[in-house]
């Protein structure tokens, strides 16, 4: 009895690795541009921002072995898709001020509260595990264009 329900359990693992994601990314839309395009300053923060949140928040995911296995596949998938619903970075310059100045405030909420990047992620990728100094490091950078943001959308009302 035991053996039988490996053995199913095992055709079944078998099967469903016909059910592919689909890991093309998205395009980038014609005229927009990455945040890190978007704020001069970017160098200073690129990297740790690619590292920790673009695989998930941008159209430029980097799929690692694993997102060949399912049913992890699957998973991962809903996380990248529903992350890039709520935030793409690579979509900046479509966001307006008052958009920007509230992603950028919640950013800024998640790396303090230690919620983003999920967890989930940073077991398996331990460059995009943040130190302070990093958090503080993203905070100051996200807090400074948030002004940008705010002085515009006063400005513009
Ligand atoms: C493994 C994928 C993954 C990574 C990496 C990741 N996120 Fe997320 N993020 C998500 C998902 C999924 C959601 C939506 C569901 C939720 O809020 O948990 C989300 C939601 C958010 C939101 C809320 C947006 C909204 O409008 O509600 C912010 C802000 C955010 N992430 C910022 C970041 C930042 C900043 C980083 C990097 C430091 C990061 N995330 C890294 C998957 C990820």
């Amino acid at each position: 009895m035991k053996r039988k329900i490996l053995i199913g359990l095992a055709l079944v693992f078998v099967v469903i690795q016909f059910i592919r994601i689909d890991k093309t990314n998205p395009e980038d839309k014609p005229g927009s541009r990455d945040i890190l395009a978007f704020y001069p300053d970017s160098d200073t923060i690129g990297h740790l921002l690619k590292v920790a949140c673009y695989d998930c928040h941008s159209n430029h995911t980097n799929y690692p072995w694993y997102s060949n296995i399912a049913p992890v596949s699957w998973w991962l998938q809903e996380h990248i898709e529903d992350g890039r619903k709520h935030l793409n970075f690579s979509d900046w310059s479509e966001y307006p001020d008052r958009k920007a100045n509230h992603k950028l405030e919640e950013c800024i909420e998640m790396v303090q509260e230690g919620e983003m990047p999920l967890t989930s992620y940073t077991i398996a990728h331990g460059e995009a595990r943040l130190n302070e100094e990093d958090k503080a490091r993203l905070i100051r950078w996200f807090k400074r264009h948030m002004s940008t943001h705010a002085r515009e959308t006063e400005d513009h009302d």
